[in-house]
C-alpha cells in the first residue's frame, strides 16, 4: 500500500500501538468548538490522525469522524480503537498526503483538527496545506493546529534545511521523524491570519519530561462567516 509523508510514521505504527488517548488541548478545543457550531451532522477532519487517539473521542462526542493519514499501519487501528472504546459509528478513513488536501477530500468540514501532524513536513508544504484546509473548513468552522516551538529539545542540533525547518533531529520528542517545521506562536498566528483564518485562542504548553522540554504551541482558529 502506498505510504505517503515520511516513512519512518508507517514503519512506526507497524511495530508500536501508539496514540490511543487524545491530550487536554484536543478534548478543551473539540468539546467547545462542538457547543459553537451546535448543528447536526458535525462533519470533523482528523489530520494526521495516526491510530485515531482523538478521532474515537471525537466521534463519541457525536462527531462524524475522517481520518486522515499517510500511514496504512496507522490508519488500520483507527477503528481497533474506536471498537475498544465502544463507538458505534464506523470511522471514515482516507489514506493520502496530509499537505495536499485537495488532492484526497471533496467535502467540507465543520471542525477541523491537527494534533501534531502537519508540523512534520517542510515549511512550505506546511503553509500550503494550511492555505488548502482553508477552503476544506465551512464558514464558522473551527480549527485547532498543535505544533512545537523553539523550546522544544532537539531541534537546535539537527540539521537545518530551510528558516523554519530542521532535519534529522536526534533528541527529544522530533527525535527520528524526518523534516519538521517549528515557528515561533506569533509567526504562526501571523500566517494563519494571513491566510484568511481569525484567531480564536492560543496557548503555550510547556512540559518537562525528565529533563526534555516539550514547548507545545496550540492554536485554535475559525473561518469567518461569508
Ligand atoms: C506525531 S504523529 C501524530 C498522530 C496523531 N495526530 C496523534 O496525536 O496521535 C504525526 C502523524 O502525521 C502523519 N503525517 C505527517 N506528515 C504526513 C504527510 N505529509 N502525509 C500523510 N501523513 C502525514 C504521520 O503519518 C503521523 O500519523
Amino acid at each position: 500500500m502506498k505510504v505517503f509523508g515520511d516513512h519512518r510514521w508507517e514503519k512506526f505504527f507497524a511495530v508500536r500501538s501508539w496514540g490511543k488517548y487524545p491530550p487536554e488541548e484536543t478534548i478543551r478545543f473539540f468539546m467547545r468548538a462542538k457547543n459553537k457550531i451546535n448543528r447536526t451532522p458535525l462533519h470533523v477532519l482528523d489530520i494526521g490522525c495516526g491510530m485515531g487517539a482523538s478521532s474515537w473521542m471525537m466521534a463519541k462526542e457525536g462527531g462524524k469522524v475522517t481520518a486522515f493519514d499517510g500511514a496504512p499501519s496507522g490508519l488500520a487501528g483507527v477503528n481497533k480503537n474506536a471498537r475498544e472504546f465502544s463507538v458505534a459509528e464506523k470511522i471514515e478513513t482516507v489514506l493520502g498526503d496530509i499537505t495536499r488536501p485537495d488532492a484526497h477530500l471533496s467535502q467540507s468540514y465543520d471542525i477541523m483538527v491537527d494534533q501534531y501532524s502537519v508540523y512534520a513536513n517542510p515549511e512550505n508544504m506546511v503553509i500550503a496545506a494550511y492555505g488548502e484546509y482553508f477552503h476544506l473548513l465551512k464558514p464558522a468552522g473551527q480549527f485547532l493546529i498543535c505544533g512545537f516551538g523553539y523550546g522544544t529539545t532537539g531541534w537546535d542540533g539537527g540539521r537545518r534545511v530551510s528558516e523554519h525547518s530542521v532535519a534529522d533531529i536526534k533528541e527529544g520528542v522530533m527525535r527520528d521523524t524526518g523534516t519538521v517545521s517549528l515557528f515561533s506562536l506569533e509567526q504562526l498566528k501571523s500566517i494563519l491570519s494571513s491566510i484568511g483564518f481569525q484567531i480564536e485562542y492560543w496557548e503555550q504548553i510547556v512540559e518537562n519530561r525528565n529533563g526534555l522540554c516539550v514547548d507545545k504551541h496550540v492554536i485554535a482558529v475559525s473561518k469567518p462567516h461569508k
